[in-house]
């Protein structure tokens, strides 16, 4: 029997829609417009390259056809300006030298929206807790603004696992939260209270995805916010120290981008009003710890012909930092069909070509 997921690929090829993905530029949203644009659909990005980069999008546009990247229109703007929001929310007509006029008279309302704008990291909230909150709180109010005005179908936005903050069950489940341990934190759990708000005040849909620290190619192994997996992984192919904050014992459920663009396909698409209005973890429960996660990039590498000799530097625990996180995938498998197609170690085995050919 077909999954879910497949029935929704094949539906969306044979009649394609309009989406609008926010934080394009960046590593999840590039990630969703590649899975979009060969699927045929007509993707609308909007990004500001906080974060983000040009290379991104520039190396998704090698991976699609040209007729699938004609299909993309770019809007470099900031989800902290209403406008910017209202402007990104319908697809433009294509100038009349392209041919395409007559078959689209004007501006394609946008179906689907994927927020994924934001600003990421747990260390750059408690550094600049005021820009984490302008993108992250005033920048998604206007999204949902502009949306509700827009009349789109379904708005689905990246909120996260740092909302279980310091409760201490595992695995978790969607239900039961702690106290947030980060502005950043702070900023996805307000996300969830203003959707959720949304929904009760004007009959907005929207759907919640909590990543669990996604990971894949196009993650930005550079600067001081770099997240473990690329970060670690160009230390060892640049020959330099990886840092364990802690004991390496802190353990995560690492998820796989494929795995979470799946998530959002089928919660963008789901006709089913159980599922409406609702937040799901996206991971694959797994739990895995830092040193086995040093060990699994290590054999990784040695699969690609590198070596790294070196043992990990323990420092200090970090402020802010989930000791363990695990997630109850149950929720989304019974109301979204979500099936993850990759667990951990078949996600790094996929990922490590690309850091390697990226840092070489
Ligand atoms: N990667 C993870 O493990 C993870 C885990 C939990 C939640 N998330 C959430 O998923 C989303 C995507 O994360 P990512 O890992 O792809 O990060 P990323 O930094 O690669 O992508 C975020 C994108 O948003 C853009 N952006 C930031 N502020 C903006 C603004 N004001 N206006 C317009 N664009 C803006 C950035 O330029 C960037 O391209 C974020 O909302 C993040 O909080 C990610």
């Amino acid at each position: 029997m077909p999954s879910r997921y497949q029935i929704v690929q094949e539906q969306l090829q044979a009649t394609p829609k309009t989406w609008l993905v926010t934080g394009v530029a960046g590593f999840i949203g590039s990630n969703l417009l590649e899975a979009l644009l060969k699927l045929g659909q007509r993707v609308v990005g909007l990004d500001n390259f906080a974060t983000g980069h040009q290379r991104n999008l520039d190396e998704v546009q090698t991976l699609v056809t040209g007729a699938q990247w004609a299909r993309f229109h770019f809007i470099r703007g900031d989800i902290r300006s209403l406008d910017d929001c209202r402007r990104a929310m319908a697809f433009p007509p294509a100038p009349p030298e392209m041919g395409r006029a007559a078959s689209q008279p004007g501006p394609i309302p946008v179906d689907y929206v994927l927020h994924q704008a934001a600003l990421g990291s747990v260390p750059r909230s408690i550094e600049d807790p005021i820009t984490t909150n302008s993108a992250n709180i005033t920048g998604f109010l206007n999204m949902l603004v502009a949306a509700r005005d827009a009349g789109v179908q379904r708005f689905t936005y990246a909120a996260s696992s740092s909302t279980y903050g310091d409760h201490p069950g595992l695995p978790k489940v969607e239900e039961v939260i702690g106290k947030p341990l980060s502005p950043y934190a702070v900023t996805k759990y307000i996300n969830e209270l203003y959707a959720d708000v949304f929904a009760r005040t004007y009959g907005f849909k929207a759907i919640g995805l909590r990543y669990f620290n996604v990971f894949g190619p196009r993650q930005d192994p550079n600067g001081a916010y770099a997240a473990v997996i690329p970060k670690w992984t160009a230390a060892m192919i640049q020959g330099e120290d990886v840092f364990i904050y802690g004991d390496g014992e802190t353990s995560r459920d690492f998820c796989f981008v494929e795995n979470a663009v799946q998530a959002n396909l089928l919660a963008a698409t789901t006709a089913d009003p159980a599922a409406l209005n609702q937040v799901y973890n996206v991971a694959v429960s797994g739990r895995t710890t830092l040193n086995t996660l040093f060990q699994e990039l290590k054999s990784a590498l040695a699969n690609n012909g590198l070596s790294y000799a070196e043992a990990p530097v323990y420092r200090d625990f970090r402020t802010g930092d989930v000791r363990h996180s695990q997630a109850d995938i149950g929720k989304a498998r019974r109301l979204l069909g979500y099936m993850p197609s990759h667990e951990i170690k078949e996600g790094i085995v996929q990922a490590m070509p690309w850091y390697i050919r990226f840092l070489a």
